[in-house]
This record gives C-alpha cells, structure tokens and sequence, in this order.
C-alpha cells in the first residue's frame, strides 16, 4: 500500500454548518473528504446531493471523494462532477454498465471508483479494477454511520491488493476507529474513511491523528 490518507465522512458532522465541520478538520492535514450521497432507494436513507457538494466547493480545496449510494449513478455523474466532486464512487450492485459509469466518470474530469457492499465477492470488480483510482469495500452495510467494523470485509483487501497490485488504492469505509484502522492498514486498505470517530470527537485533529496512528502500525 502506497500512504495511508484518512478521509472524514461528512455524515456524522453537523449538518447546520458543514463549511465549519470542514474546515475543521482540514486543520489536521487531511487531504480527502469522504460525501455520502445516498437516494433513499439504494439504501433506507437520505442525504445530500449536488447543491450541497457545490456550496462546499467554494469554501475548500480539499478532494472531494463522493461515494455514491444511488441505485442510477449514470443519471446523476454529470452533476456530482459539475458540482466539484474530484472522486466519484458507484456500487458495482447499482444499475448500469460498470465499464460505461467509469468513462462517464472520467469524462468529466473525475477519476473513478467502485465500490462493494459486505455480502459482493471482489473477484466482481477485477475485471474493471484496473479502470479505477480506487477500490471502496464497504466494512459495515451501506446507509448509516457509527455501525460496528466487520472484519471478515476487511478481509476482502487482502486478495484485492494481491490481485491488483499497489498501483490502484484500497479504501475502506464503516466503523473505522483507532481501534479497527490498525487491522484495516495490516489487511492492505490506504484509505480509510472514519466518520463518527472523527466527527463525533470534541478534537478533530487527535481523532485524526490516532486513527492514522493505529493505521500505520
Ligand atoms: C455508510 C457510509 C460511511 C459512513 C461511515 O453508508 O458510507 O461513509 O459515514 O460512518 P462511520 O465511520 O461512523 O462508520
Ligand atoms: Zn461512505
């Protein structure tokens, strides 16, 4: 795995002053902020969408990685791009060609991920690996925040990062704390979203740190 990078889910912030949460943890040096834009129809729950991904544009540099939870990714990619995304991710389970999200995706400007729910096999994703810039294993079932870590999930970095060698990132995303990053970085991920554990801290910066601490180990 090449470095680890943390990125802060804006799920667990305080959605009456997003620019500030942020901010916030801009301060500890994090170079990515992870976006859970979810339809309520993918998954049982509601979130963002463009509008939002483009007020925050304004007020950050930082690279915005949206994690689509939307069963139509392809109607929607122009927009998220539009609005600032720098990564976008889509479900390998949503509908759509893979292949065809990927150069919608990269057409815009935008490098692409998949992403696969606990119960996906990841030899589902070799075949369009390559194509990504980053692999998203989901470690708890898409739609909430502060779930507990599975394991067995985590376990899948293994063989992807055997498979797919260091050229392409691993990130991991669901129940990542000081405690579980530690087996995330040893099973191969380099990018690990933490929502409530940065989030839900008073200090931002610390959480941020022992996380990457426990990580690097
Ligand atoms: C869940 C989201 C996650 C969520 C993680 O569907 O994809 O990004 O914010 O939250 P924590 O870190 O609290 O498990
Ligand atoms: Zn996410």
């Amino acid at each position: 795995p090449g470095t680890i990078e943390i990125a802060p889910s804006l799920l667990s912030a305080d959605f009456s002053c997003l620019a500030e949460e942020v901010a916030d943890v801009e301060k500890s040096g994090v170079k990515i902020i992870h976006l859970d834009i979810m339809d309520g129809h993918f998954v049982p729950n509601i979130t963002i969408g463009p509008p939002v991904i483009a007020s925050l544009r304004k007020t950050s540099d930082l690279c915005f990685d949206a994690h689509l939870m939307i069963s139509q990714p392809q109607r929607y990619i122009k927009d998220f791009a539009k609005a600032g995304a720098n990564h976008i991710t889509f479900h390998i389970e949503a509908e759509g060609a893979p292949h065809e999200t990927i150069s919608m995706i990269q057409s815009f400007g935008c490098s692409a991920g998949i992403c696969i729910k606990p119960a996906t096999n990841p030899e589902e994703v070799l075949e369009i690996a390559s194509l990504c810039r980053m692999i998203l294993v989901m470690t708890v079932e898409p739609g909430f925040g502060g779930q507990v870590f599975r394991e067995k999930c985590a376990e899948k970095c293994i063989f992807l990062r055997e498979t797919l060698g260091k050229d392409v990132r691993i990130e991991v995303d669901g129940g990542i704390n000081e405690t579980t990053a530690g087996k995330a970085g040893e099973l191969g991920a380099d990018t690990l979203v933490a929502g409530s554990a940065v989030f839900g801290s008073k200090n931002r910066q610390e959480a941020v740190e022992k996380i990457s601490a426990s990580a690097k180990k």
